[in-house]
């Protein structure tokens, strides 16, 4: 079944707009919860897919379209994958600039000196009629020691570095970033479903 308009669960404006120019030349309308009014759904969920499919999955029941909803996370191996799916509350007041002091504190307390990490990112896609599609990305990659600034980038990029690379995600180019990233890669996994129908 072909889709002509799409619901995205999100009221991240950044995000809304990613999403929009992804799938304009697939002749796909986006519409977003901030332009039906509808409120963030709460994610009650242990894993990202559940809290990703908990979102679209609300409100394609709710108002009777396609809906897509994304949840991601930093999983840190030294701290056992937190802060995981509880990234965004990780962080004091969601300051992210606090929240990559408290994570490198309890790294340096840990007795797993490993800097190991990923990011997880899981697209769903639901129905109104319940049937649902996940799609999942992920990179692998070290907390830096300090915090590494650049131009871009948002929560824990300042301390993430990609494997293969000596710069973090915050010092990396939009487009850079997106390529490789676990956001990027799940959405061209979305994108790749689309174009298949
Ligand atoms: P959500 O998927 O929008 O709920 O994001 C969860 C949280 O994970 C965000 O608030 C960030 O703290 C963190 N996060 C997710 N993706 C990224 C990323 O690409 N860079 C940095 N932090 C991220």
């Amino acid at each position: 079944m072909k889709l002509s308009k799409i619901l995205f669960a999100s009221h991240n404006a950044g995000k809304i707009s990613e999403i929009k120019n992804m799938l304009a030349p697939l002749g796909i309308e986006v519409v977003s919860s901030a332009d039906v009014t509808f409120p963030d759904v709460e994610e009650t969920g242990t894993t990202f897919a559940e809290n990703s499919l908990l979102k679209s999955q609300t409100i394609a029941k709710a108002l009777g379209i396609p809906c897509i909803a994304d949840d991601s996370g930093l999983c840190v191996d030294a701290l056992n994958g937190a802060p995981g799916v509880y990234s965004a509350r990780y962080a004091p007041n969601r300051d992210f600039d606090k929240g990559i002091d408290k994570l490198l504190a309890e790294m340096n307390e840990s007795s797993d000196k490993s800097r190991k990490a990923h990011f997880s990112c899981v697209v769903s896609l639901a129905y109104p009629d319940g049937r649902y599609k996940l799609f999942e990305g992920r990179v692998d990659g070290k907390i830096a020691f300090e915090k590494m600034y650049g131009d871009g980038g948002f929560g824990y990029d300042p301390v993430f570095i990609p494997d293969g690379y000596d710069c973090s995600f915050a010092q990396m180019s939009k487009e850079e970033k997106n390529k490789i990233s676990h956001r990027g890669r799940a959405m061209q996994k979305f994108k790749e479903y689309l174009i298949s129908l």
